[in-house]
């Protein structure tokens, strides 16, 4: 049977801690709430002295949590215990966590305390807590860095004034895994009484470690792991509880450990503390980062539509993400391309996928990212059914405020025939559609001429909408460029090969008539 390793969360508390977190009450004991659907064991609501808003808080979580144990900090200090007694007295499983430093860093310039005075606050400390609360954790602050006696010391004889929860710090995220696992292992085979207490790990990120080294302590006896949504907290944060979770779960074999964590709230959890906090999470963060499921090179892309398993070692769902994406970029094959436009509702033959993926990669290298509504444009474009008398080749302007816009156009018509002419307008789109007029004799008006960015961005596609008339008749045209002369230019071609269309039919019904 796997071991059972215990997940305390202390996004309410060490968490907050991260610059420009804070959270009011009302959105603590939203998050509450969700950890609790988390399925987490513990939840660190706050640090009860510090502040009216953190008593509050302690106090409004310990009310509405009823299957975790809630959590209160204290410093080593009657009054800080009394007070987050006091605010613990509803919750159903209340625990006070209390400490001091061990390391002698700390004990010499911040404490200013020898170690047989801080060993004796410390003591008295837990038996303080423990007339209130039946569940006391004790931290060892900076535990990463203490002499190594010393630390299993003063475990040993908070253990005896009744700890029944041992917090082993790397507070400063000093050491390195194979480091930090020795100490949780020294600990464990060291202190006698060690088997009355639960060992927790809790590490900070100093170094990047702050992960690797919390499942260093697992492999080494710790049975707690106390972490915060996303990893936020002090300088580069905490343990992240949705990598250290999903670490054991996906590697199970490797670790043999379970947790009482329902993964499907993962990606909720972490979104809703990420708006709430307004910390936001880096796109490539691993399990809940934008990037974490999105495939973008057309290897990856092919591997994954063949099989999810090619490239990806955690299935979406299980952390509460529908579904991975494939992000459509230059580097995307035709089978990913393909695939998108299926999901899209486009049932295209394969020439016309041809036509769509060419004009893909045209647009593809211009812009970064391909967004579903570039494709919806791209194929409205590419597989008009408007018979084409004359295609557009190519386009060019000049235009300025001291320059006369001119254009030079470059068509081709149905027999293969090219034409090149210029002319010069008000505008650089008059320029164009003058140039066009003085190639294709169709006369019309232009009655109406609209633009419209198809996705956000400086590079989004322009969606050029026009609307010419002809007697009594109207056609529309449109399409869609990054160049918005592009767009205005084959927009007008789009409109005037209708209005062509229309002219050959009306004259073949002519001539059928006259015979
Ligand atoms: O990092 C740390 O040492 C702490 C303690 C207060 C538990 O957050
Ligand atoms: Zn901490």
């Amino acid at each position: 049977m796997a071991r059972r390793i215990y997940i305390f969360d202390t996004t309410l508390r060490d968490g907050e801690q991260s610059p420009g977190a804070s959270m009011n009450v009302q959105e603590k004991l939203e998050i509450a709430h969700q950890l609790e659907r988390l399925g987490v064991d513990v939840i660190e609501a706050g640090f009860p002295i510090s502040s009216p808003g953190d008593f509050q808080a302690v106090q409004e979580v310990s009310r509405i949590v009823k299957n975790a144990t809630v959590c209160g900090l204290t410093r080593a200090v009657s009054k800080d215990v009394e007070v987050a007694a006091e605010a613990l007295k509803g919750a159903v499983r209340p625990r006070i966590h209390t400490g001091l430093g061990v390391s002698d860093n700390h004990l010499q310039y911040k404490l200013r305390m020898t170690r047989e005075q801080a060993l004796e606050r410390g003591v008295s400390a837990v038996k303080v807590a423990r007339k209130y609360v039946d569940d006391v954790e004790y931290f060892l602050e900076d535990s990463g860095r203490a002499d190594p006696d010393y630390l299993c010391k003063v475990i040993e004889e908070v253990i005896k004034a009744g700890a029944t929860v041992i917090n082993i710090p790397d507070t400063t995220g000093y050491t390195m895994p194979e480091e930090y696992g020795a100490r949780i292992r020294m600990v464990v085979n060291r202190v006698p009484n060690i088997d009355k207490a639960t060992v927790s790990v809790h590490c900070h990120n100093d170094l990047g470690m702050a992960v690797a080294n919390s499942l260093a302590g697992v492999m080494n006896g710790a049975t707690q792991v106390e972490c915060t949504i996303n990893g936020i907290g002090e300088r580069a944060g905490n343990t992240s509880l949705e990598e250290v979770v999903m670490a054991m779960k996906t590697r199970s074999d490797f670790f043999d450990v379970q947790t009482g964590i329902v993964t499907q709230e993962i990606y909720n959890t972490s979104r809703m503390v990420s708006s709430l906090t307004g910390i936001l999470v880096q796109p490539n963060k691993a399990i809940v980062g934008a990037n974490a499921f999105a495939h973008s090179s057309g290897i990856h892309q092919d591997g994954v539509l063949k099989d999810r398993t090619t490239y990806e070692i955690i299935d979406p769902k299980d952390v509460g993400i529908p579904e991975s994406k494939i992000l459509l970029t230059a580097r995307s094959g035709r089978h990913a391309l393909h695939h998108r436009l299926m999901e899209l509702g486009f049932l295209l033959n394969e020439n016309q996928v041809d036509k769509v993926y060419e004009r893909f990669l045209q647009v593809a290298d211009q812009k970064k990212m391909v967004y579903d509504e570039d494709l919806e444009a791209i194929v409205a474009d590419e597989t008009s059914a408007v018979h084409v008398s004359y295609q557009m080749m190519h386009v060019q302007v000049s235009c300025g405020d001291h320059s006369i816009p001119t254009a030079t156009v470059q068509l081709k018509d149905q027999d293969g025939n090219v034409y090149i002419d210029s002319d010069h307008g008000t505008g650089p789109v008059d320029a164009i559609y003058r140039a066009i007029n003085r190639i294709v004799k169709a006369e019309n008006d232009l009655i109406e001429f609209s633009i419209q960015n198809v996705t956000a961005g400086i590079d989004a596609l322009a969606e050029v909408t026009i609307r010419i008339k002809q007697g009594n008749d109207i056609y529309t045209g449109r399409a869609a460029d990054t160049d918005v002369c592009v767009a205005s230019a084959k927009s007008y071609m789009h409109a005037l090969n209708k209005l062509m269309d229309r002219m050959v039919h009306a004259s073949q019904k002519e001539t059928l008539e006259h015979v």
